[in-house]
């Protein structure tokens, strides 16, 4: 099958420009003796690529291109497959955007095409090959210093309990901070039940019966605010976890939080109930009832995991909470992946219209907190900055510049 890869990237500062001729000069001969075509488009600063032939010569060749360290901040925008090639002719050609006069670039480089598809553009590819030659999306570039730039140095202010509160022998619950790396802040802390036969919270209730489930996740967090009330978590939010049928079918369910929260000196305001997209919309109307009965007592209301579900953005049409938090999936290198990039700057742009705090979760790699960083994320969590900790507030591992950059 015929497949394409089109990436861009930056030129590495050591790197003379006249070696580039030979670059391309070398990559023709590898591309050709393994039929893979394509052009390499250079700004400058930016080179763009597109890469087309046998789905495994390409793959192959891609992977030695992203170890090269004659670029950086490599970029993936488009994987497909195509019936035809673009750019038939040679192994690879490079091409210098600023040898030609702005209004006729993109011409010149549509002439060295193949395709069928030259005067149409309607193909992703050339239109990805358009928006480059044009220069239209250049703000959008976020180059961001390499993943060592930045420590990650430990505070030593952990606090962990002793002894079990009121521990039941199925679960207990983790606690993970949500933070503002930049201002050092903490702005909220996570409860998570963590069960005690290692499983994941959501695989113990659905293992449970269905008329359990609901009253079993619901009646967990009596627990988790007794720990969060022994482990003193002074002025912060405290965010928690609900199926949203927990909220639907458990009698009073917004009333039995309440009690919990005053009875363990909490104030509903202190209270961020996550949940996630899955579920929420079978039984919409209800669903809804339980959300203005929740906001109405004061407590908050986050989508988890958004982007993994299947509600999506009908969910957000129809209930729009105080903050999302973008899936793990989504943020897992982000700021490699153009996809990825499209859909958080999507998200925060939507958010910002209707002032939703943005939270990116499962952040582990230094290179996708700044790639969030520089779209406008500034509440982050995951591994990078604090683990989960077992009945207990982990330290957090505060970013500090490193000298050198
Ligand atoms: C912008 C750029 C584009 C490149 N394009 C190609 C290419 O199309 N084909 C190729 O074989 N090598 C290309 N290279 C060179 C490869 O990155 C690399 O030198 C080559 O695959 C050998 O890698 P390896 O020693 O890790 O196997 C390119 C390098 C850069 C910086």
């Amino acid at each position: 099958m015929l497949s394409t890869i089109i990436y861009r990237s930056h030129i590495s500062d050591e790197v003379p420009l006249k070696t580039l001729a030979k670059l391309a000069v070398e990559a023709n001969k590898v591309n050709e003796s393994h039929n893979v075509t394509g052009i390499l488009l250079f700004n400058g600063t930016h080179f763009f690529q597109l890469l087309e032939g046998p789905e495994d010569a390409v793959l192959a060749i891609y992977d030695g291109i992203c170890r090269d360290p004659r670029h950086h901040n490599l970029v993936e925008l488009m994987r497909d497959y195509a019936p035809a090639r673009r750019f038939g002719n040679v192994g690879m050609e490079l091409f210098d955007l600023r040898e030609y006069d702005q209004a006729k670039v993109l011409q010149a480089v549509l002439d060295k095409g193949t395709s069928k598809y030259q005067l149409t553009y309607d193909d992703r590819a050339l239109q990805f090959l358009r928006v480059f030659a044009e220069a239209t999306e250049r703000e959008n570039y976020f180059e961001i210093p390499p993943g060592d730039a930045w420590e990650f140095i430990a505070e030593s202010s952990k606090r962990s309990l002793k002894e079990a509160v009121a521990a039941t022998d199925d679960y207990s619950f983790v606690f993970q901070p949500i933070i503002d790396p930049l201002s050092r802040q903490v702005v909220s802390l996570e409860a998570v039940m963590q069960p005690a036969s290692g499983v994941s919270s959501s695989e113990y209730l659905a293992q449970l019966p269905r008329e359990e489930r609901y009253e079993v996740d619901l009646k967990s967090k009596k627990l988790a605010f007794a720990l969060a009330k022994k482990l003193g978590i002074d002025g912060l939010t405290l965010s928690i976890n609900l199926l949203p049928m927990s909220l639907v079918v458990v009698p009073e369910a917004v009333d039995f939080l309440l009690q919990e929260i005053h009875a363990n000196g909490l104030v509903p305001e202190q209270i961020v109930v996550e949940v996630t997209e899955n579920g929420a919309i079978a039984r919409a109307d209800e669903f809804a009832a339980a959300i203005r009965k929740l906001k109405a007592s004061g407590i908050s209301l986050a989508i988890d995991d958004f982007g993994a579900g299947s509600a999506g953005l009908l969910l957000l049409a129809q209930f729009q909470p105080d903050k999302i938090k973008i899936d793990r999936n989504i943020i897992h290198d982000v700021h490699k992946s153009g996809p990825k990039q499209a859909i958080v700057q999507a998200i925060l742009k939507c958010c910002s219209s209707l002032q939703i705090t943005v939270i990116a979760e499962g952040v582990t790699k230094p290179e996708e907190w700044m790639w969030l960083e520089s779209a406008g994320v500034c509440h982050f969590q995951g591994a990078l900055f604090a683990a989960p900790e077992l009945n207990g507030i982990p330290a957090v591992a505060w970013p500090e510049k490193v000298e050198a950059w």
